[in-house]
């Protein structure tokens, strides 16, 4: 029932950046001039791609929609008619590798292969999902992974920083959960690499569940049916009853199953252009060119799930969080976080990694003013932020239209 999905990457150049970078886009257009693909393997590390043909003609000759300074909705509803593959290709910078938009994969396609393999599994998928939602996991019962990763709040909690057992404050948001398996970087800074290291690391921390593992597999053994249950599901070759590796697999099938609920959005990736209002539908469009969104927030679930500074890392500030950097010390990682999917992200705030906006309309009229200005100081330790950050430019009813956009993700 999985259907197999085939995103696109394409490579595209606008016009500026052709009279811009002369040479640049002469190399890359040269590259790129014959239709490459290539295939993935089973385990699927790069996903099977198709470097689309590029048109110099194509912008030329397309309209644009623009009428006065507006965008014209009936003009876009004619060119986003059908399913994404046939729809105008976004404004992506330069020579940038993008995945189009598309329904959400299936399990077995994601980059969490183990975690996949083990969620074929029916028992142990609800084996992790009881799991997930038992406070007992916790030292002192307070508090289970759904109290944090709540499903009604796209698997976070409404909380700008997560509060654990006793009420003690960690130092970042709980992110929802929906790009996590399609994430080979896990976590806001991408420190940890699969599922199953990821989810035992919650149970220890003491701002989370505060519960020393092994006195948690102690507690398991005697609770209801579960050795029965961790029995049951890894099958009689499994020996060891309740433990540590067999609660990490659990754990992480379940979320490695994780979808955020269909919306319109999906009606409308379908090929019902029908699903989205005008405004929305305007919204879209924005996001695919004029706001620059579609730079980072590509592929499926909205997100590349790779590492960028927006510039919200408060260098030399009482916030401060550098990211990535805190973990690998490379000064190219200054203020680097995972950009986060933005399915159901409506139900998501307050939102970024340290729940600074606790409305969408901050963010985007934050993203309008091109974020937050980097530090003063020149040096090698002092974050930048990407220069796919920038001002925007962006009317009222162009930032209304974004919104609008955002609310049916
Ligand atoms: C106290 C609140 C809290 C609890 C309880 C909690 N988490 Fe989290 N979770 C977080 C925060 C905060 C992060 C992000 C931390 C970071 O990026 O530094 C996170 C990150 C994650 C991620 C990574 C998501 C991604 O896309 O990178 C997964 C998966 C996850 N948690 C699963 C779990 C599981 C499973 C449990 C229960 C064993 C659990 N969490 C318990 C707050 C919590
Ligand atoms: C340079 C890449 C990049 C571009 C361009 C970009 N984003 Fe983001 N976006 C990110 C990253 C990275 C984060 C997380 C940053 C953090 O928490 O510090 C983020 C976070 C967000 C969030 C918060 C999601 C959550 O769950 O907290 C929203 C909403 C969002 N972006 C919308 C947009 C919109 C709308 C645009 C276009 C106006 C846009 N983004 C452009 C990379 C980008």
């Amino acid at each position: 029932m999985v259907a197999r999905f085939v995103p696109l990457l394409k490579i595209k150049r606008r016009g500026v950046v052709w009279l811009r970078v002369a040479l640049g886009t002469l190399l890359s257009g040269a590259a790129c001039a014959a239709s490459v693909t290539t295939t993935s393997n089973a385990g699927g590390d790069d996903p099977e791609v198709e470097l689309a043909r590029w048109s110099p003609g194509l912008e030329a000759t397309s309209p644009s929609c623009w009428q006065e300074g507006e965008l014209d909705a009936a003009c876009l509803r004619t060119r986003y008619e059908h399913v994404p593959r046939q729809w105008p290709a976004p404004d992506m910078d330069e020579a940038e590798r993008w995945l189009e938009w598309g329904p959400i994969p299936g399990p077995g396609s994601d980059a969490q292969h183990e975690a996949a393999q083990d969620a074929s599994n029916k028992q142990i998928v609800a084996l992790g999902a009881r799991l997930f939602f038992d406070k007992r996991l916790s030292r002192r019962q307070q508090i289970s992974c759904a109290s944090c990763h709540q499903p009604d709040k796209s698997f976070s909690d409404g909380k700008a920083l997560a509060i654990g057992e006793d009420g003690l404050m960690g130092k970042r948001r709980t992110p929802p959960l929906f790009a996590a398996p399609f994430a080979k970087d896990l976590f806001w800074d991408g420190r940890v690499q699969t599922l199953q290291d990821q989810v035992l690391g919650p149970i220890e921390n003491p701002v989370e569940m505060n519960h020393a593992l092994r006195d948690l597999i102690v507690r398991l053994r005697t609770l209801d049916d579960y050795p029965q249950a961790f029995q049951q599901a890894f099958g009689p070759a499994w020996n060891a009853g309740v433990d540590a590796q067999g609660l990490a697999r659990a754990l992480a099938a379940y979320v490695v199953t994780l979808r955020p609920a269909a919306t319109r959005f999906d009606d409308f990736l379908a090929g019902n252009v029908a699903a989205l209002n005008d405004q929305e539908l305007t919204g879209l469009h924005l996001f695919r060119t004029k706001a620059r969104c579609m730079n980072c927030h590509n592929g499926p679930l909205l997100t590349d799930n790779r590492f960028h500074n927006i510039g919200l890392s408060f260098y030399g500030r009482r916030l401060q969080d550098l990211g990535r950097f805190e973990w690998s010390r490379d000064p190219a990682d200054l203020g680097l976080f995972r950009t986060p999917s933005l399915r159901n992200v409506a139900r998501a705030g307050p939102w970024m990694h340290n729940g600074l906006f606790p409305s969408l309309e901050g963010v985007v009229r934050m993203y309008d003013a091109g974020m937050i200005p980097d530090a003063g100081q020149a040096g090698p330790l002092i974050p930048r932020k990407s220069p796919r950050i920038r001002k925007l430019n962006l009317s009222e009813a162009e930032i209304q239209a974004l919104l609008a956009f955002l609310q049916v993700l």
